[in-house]
């Protein structure tokens, strides 16, 4: 099946000259989200985690159904002030002002192999930020995998030097 093609360009959102890779037509479509999470299970069973842990928001729709197709527990990670427990924190820059993601404590525990899965490797500021949470946790990153990877934007290269999958790469 051809998964791009379910994928739907919208210019000029958020703002005039972005390109908009909205997966919400892929998600509605049972053929092709089946296919999404099974070809992402099937190349990431080689990172061999011992659990998933997913960005908010997303991250959470291809985080969780990978992490009960392969058998593990999936970990959000959640944008400020929405987890319930105490938590570890971690802010990163944006453009303008910066963001922050949050854990829960304890949900990452000490030498757990953990596989870090969202939607879009943009610039890749939000999966770098994840990173660095799940190493403040004292959890490694056993791999990293995306749906879309856009081009261009260089996010490959924040993630220098750990196991890396996307299933699309688009320009
Ligand atoms: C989008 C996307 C990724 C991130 C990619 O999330 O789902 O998490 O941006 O961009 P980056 O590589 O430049 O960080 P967004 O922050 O829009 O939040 P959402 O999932 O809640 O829509």
């Amino acid at each position: 099946m051809d998964l791009a093609g379910k994928i739907r360009l919208i210019k000029d959102f958020p703002k005039p000259g972005i390109n908009f890779r909205d997966i919400t037509t892929l998600l509605q479509d049972a053929a092709a989200f089946r296919q999404t999470v099974d070809k992402l299970s099937e190349l990431c069973r080689q990172f061999e985690a011992d659990v998933v842990a997913c960005p908010e928001a997303r991250g959470f729709v291809l985080g969780a159904p990978l992490a009960y197709a392969m058998g593990k527990g999936v970990v959000l990670l959640r944008k400020p002030g929405k987890l319930p427990g105490q938590t570890l924190c971690h802010s990163y820059d944006l453009e303008y002002g910066t963001d922050a993601l949050e854990v829960h404590a304890g949900a990452i525990l000490p030498g757990q192999k953990v596989l870090l899965v969202d939607d879009v490797l943009a610039t890749g500021g939000t999966v770098a930020a994840a990173v660095e949470l799940v190493k403040k946790c004292g959890g490694e990153i056993a791999g990293v995998a995306f749906l879309i990877e856009l081009l261009g934007l260089a996010g490959r290269e924040k993630l220098k030097g750990l196991p890396l999958i996307t299933l699309l790469q688009l320009e």
